[in-house]
């Protein structure tokens, strides 16, 4: 039986309230401060429900709307997602042109106004090398970024087009650049020499404490490699992203503030 649209109401409106007693409960324990997601299975996503590949990366833009509400609610100050791996430019022309294409509309709606940058104040942050991206794309990125700066809620890092390897190299090359500079002929590069120069140290990032992959895939592709520490929690979910939400977000949190009230 079909339900009357008094009765649709109040069914949203009870899950509404119970959500916001969920986020209640849950925010009187341990947050995890920074939380990032390797964002995968968008492709297979789209596959398994018969449409077609581009609507699967259109969804997977929905998801992250979704996710960054609910860490919002949740007061996580800082979420760090991966957006584009440097890698994904070998991707067929007419993927890698879908994905700018995307890239440009999504970040241009996420930083409008009554966009969810703006309703919940998070400030935009980019990591990665964003010169390689097509000028409209780097605009709209400069212009979310412009837009948002003021924000002081919490913090979205935008990793795109984003390589491990590649920031820790660039740290490293900046590190002897500067020592030598100073006239250090040793050239001795400390630790934290490193770190401070990593990009997501020049975006004043706090520890990692929970990285997210979703779509069953059991690696770490390039992603955050120096940011894993001892303390960070890496989970695997199932979910292909485009379907990721609270159900799965739940239990890692829960199991986080376990591990966090164990110590
Ligand atoms: C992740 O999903 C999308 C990007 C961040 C570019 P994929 O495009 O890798 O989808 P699968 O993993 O092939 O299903
Ligand atoms: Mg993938």
């Amino acid at each position: 039986m079909p339900l009357t649209e008094h009765a649709v109401w109040l069914r949203d409106k009870a899950i509404d309230r119970l959500r916001n007693v969920l986020f209640g409960v849950l925010r009187a324990g341990p947050i995890p401060q920074h939380v990032a997601f390797i964002m995968d299975g968008n492709r297979r996503y789209a596959r398994s429900n018969g449409m077609k590949l581009i609507q699967g990366h259109v969804d997977g833009f929905t998801a992250l709307r979704r996710v960054l509400e609910i860490c919002s609610s949740l007061n996580i100050k800082v979420v760090s997602v991966y957006a584009f791996a440097i890698d994904n430019f070998q991707r067929p022309k007419e993927e890698v042109d879908g994905l700018m294409n995307l890239a440009e509309r999504a970040l241009l709606e996420l930083c409008s106004h009554g966009g969810i940058l703006a309703e919940h104040g998070v400030r935009l942050n980019t990591v990665g090398r964003t010169q390689l991206f097509p000028p409209e794309v780097q605009a709209a990125l400069n212009k979310a970024k412009e837009l948002t700066k003021n924000n002081k809620r919490s913090v979205l890092n935008l990793c795109m087009p984003y390589s491990s390897r590649d920031e820790i190299a660039n740290a490293v090359e900046e590190s002897v650049q500067n020592a030598l500079l100073e006239g250090r002929i040793e050239c001795v590069v400390v630790h934290k020499d490193i770190e401070d120069r990593l990009m997501t140290a020049k975006v004043n990032t706090p520890p990692l404490d929970i990285l997210i992959r979703t779509s069953g895939v059991k690696r770490l592709s390039d992603y955050l490699l120096w940011q894993c520490t001892e303390n960070t929690q890496i989970h695997f979910v199932d979910t292909f992203w485009p379907d990721m939400g609270l159900v799965d977000l739940l239990p890692i949190i829960l199991d986080y503030q376990r591990k966090i009230w164990a110590q």
